[in-house]
């Protein structure tokens, strides 16, 4: 079983509890205790994020920034309860568990409910209610060809993806030039996350180890000894929250959640996403922070007064 002082625990047994009170399934069983960047996530050059609103523990409507030459920053009124930015475009689950994109050329969001969205380069992927995952958007290398069956979390890249199935198991496809298919066969997972840039890493669920694979050129893809809780690989760099919920980060260093880290070494962290030059995390005190490197097209300006659901 998992700890049960881990953070990440404390809020999906919250986040369980809200879909309970508003009449939906809970998660799925098991001990996948992490959906992919629950409330912020930091695509290639934006950056979207829920907003709490007053008195309501779950979900609220989403508001993004950064590079919006797309569209891919104007989110769609409404209530929802996970977002994921990728490249070009943006998707969300609404509070009805519906799916809604927005920005290029996203595709045809297929019908049905969904527990979990991920956006990619060209292609989206979301986890439907009954495990299966679907996808739509581009399908040049078979990237939005998932197999069947029981899957609870999925993970777009650049041309690939991976979905972590509901015994642990990564299985990921697509293209494959970087050994970004290439996960550890056989190891247990509880949360997965690809980047757009070659390389995916899975969290081991009995140790909290950290394995990646895909492209390795700025040792974005070495492995690191844990416990940790939730990891989220970038362009050319993977961050993982530790069990103390500090930050470790490895790769090129870009972008700086680590370096600003330094400066202030008490700052503890709930959740972490990494886009190409920025980076967001939500801390303890579920305050969102973003840190930038080089021209991020504002994706680390978090909107005064914001507040993180
Ligand atoms: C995806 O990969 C292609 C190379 O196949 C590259 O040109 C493109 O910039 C990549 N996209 C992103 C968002 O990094």
């Amino acid at each position: 079983m998992v700890k049960s002082n881990l953070p990440l625990i404390v809020s999906l047994a919250s986040l369980s509890q809200s879909f309970a009170d508003q009449g939906a399934p809970s998660l799925p069983p098991g001990f996948h205790n992490d959906l992919d960047d629950i409330s912020v996530s930091a695509g290639h050059f934006h950056t979207c994020a829920i907003e709490s609103r007053p008195g309501v523990e779950f979900g609220g409507g989403i508001k993004c920034w950064g590079e919006n030459a797309h569209g891919q920053a104007t989110a769609p009124s409404g209530i929802f309860v996970q977002v994921s930015a990728g490249y070009m475009h943006s998707c969300a689950v609404g509070i009805d568990e519906q799916v809604k994109c927005w920005g290029k050329d996203f595709g045809v969001v297929p019908e049905g409910l969904f527990s979990q969205v991920s956006a990619g380069e060209f292609h989206s992927c979301g986890v439907m209610k009954d495990g299966s995952v679907k996808c739509w958007g581009a399908n040049h290398w078979g990237e939005g060809a998932p197999n069947g069956g029981d899957f609870v979390q999925v993970s777009c890249g650049n041309g690939s993806t991976c979905g972590l199935r509901g015994n642990g198991l990564v299985e990921c496809w697509g293209r494959n030039d970087k050994g970004q298919l290439d996960a550890p066969e056989g190891k247990v997972f509880k949360q997965i996350s690809s980047s757009l840039n070659f390389h995916a890493c899975g969290l081991e669920y009995e140790s909290g180890d950290v394995s990646c694979w895909g492209w390795n050129h700025r040792e974005q893809s070495e492995s690191r000894t844990g416990p940790f809780v939730q990891v989220s690989a970038g362009s050319t760099s993977t961050c993982a929250i530790k069990e103390d919920q500090t930050v470790e980060c490895w790769g090129a260093h870009q972008p700086i959640p680590h370096e600003s880290l330094l400066d202030d070494q008490d700052m503890i962290y709930d959740q972490i996403s990494l886009g190409v030059d920025h980076a967001c995390g939500v801390t303890a005190d579920g305050e969102l922070h973003c840190w930038k490197k080089g021209s991020d097209f504002g994706a680390h300006q978090v909107p005064l007064g914001f507040a993180v659901a």
